[in-house]
């Protein structure tokens, strides 16, 4: 299935422009952090940002290991002419595409490690199986994916807390993220080793690092 609607990157309500600022919000700089030790960046190792939004998370991993081959994907050339505008933006390839057609972007097995931050919760579920079916595709065996995301909401004033993202990006395709369902996507589709490594209280609810590998 290819979904060529997608939600922009702050929702229904919010311009682009703001997005930075409004993310800063969330703890950034610790959830960005504790993904680039996860994906633990070498050389010439091809690295994919799903859902790449402003570039904060490509940018940041070209920063921990220039000599890596970072892909920023994205949907909307909005959200991409922020990114190309950024400093350091000429060490990252950036590319207009959908989550769910990644091996037509780049080739199939052509990755050594998918990363994704805070796409899947806009996406509604059959998106996220085939975006999430479309990064096993794209990564070479053996090769690493790495989430962050809302994942499941623990505490009551996490749940309170996500109603912020529910409000901006709707209910529907944000709950399943909520109810904790990324483990169970990411194992379907064909993952071994998934793992919530990582789980960082925000203003926002609170943001699940994944991590899994392909055979
Ligand atoms: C909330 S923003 C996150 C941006 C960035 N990853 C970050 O961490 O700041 C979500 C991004 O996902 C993109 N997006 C939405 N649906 C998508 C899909 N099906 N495939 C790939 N990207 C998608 C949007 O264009 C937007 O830039």
């Amino acid at each position: 299935m290819s979904e060529t609607a997608f939600t922009p990157a702050l929702g229904r309500f919010a311009p682009t422009r703001f997005y930075d600022n409004a993310i800063t919000l969330t703890r950034e700089r610790l959830w960005r952090a504790l993904v680039a030790m996860h994906v633990a960046p070498r050389p010439d190792d091809v690295i994919v940002d799903v859902g790449c939004g402003t570039g904060s998370l490509a940018l940041l991993l070209n920063r921990v290991e220039p000599m890596a081959r970072v892909v920023g994907v994205d949907p909307d050339p909005d959200v991409l002419a922020v990114a190309k505008g950024k400093p350091g933006a000429a060490g990252v390839r950036w590319l207009t595409g959908i989550g769910d057609t990644l091996t037509q972007t780049l080739g199939p097995a052509s990755a050594d490690t998918v990363v994704s931050s805070l796409v899947l919760h806009q996406c509604p579920v059959a998106v996220k199986r085939s975006v999430l079916a479309s990064m096993f595709a794209v990564l070479s065996p053996g090769g690493k994916l790495v989430i962050a995301d809302y994942g499941l909401q623990r505490t009551p004033l996490m749940r309170l807390a996500f109603r912020i993202v529910q409000f901006a990006d709707g209910k529907q395709d944000t709950q399943p993220n909520a109810d904790g369902v990324l483990p169970e996507l990411i194992t379907e589709a064909g993952f071994r080793a998934v793992r919530e490594t990582e789980v960082v209280p925000t203003v926002s609810g609170s943001i699940s690092i994944y991590t899994a590998r392909r055979d």
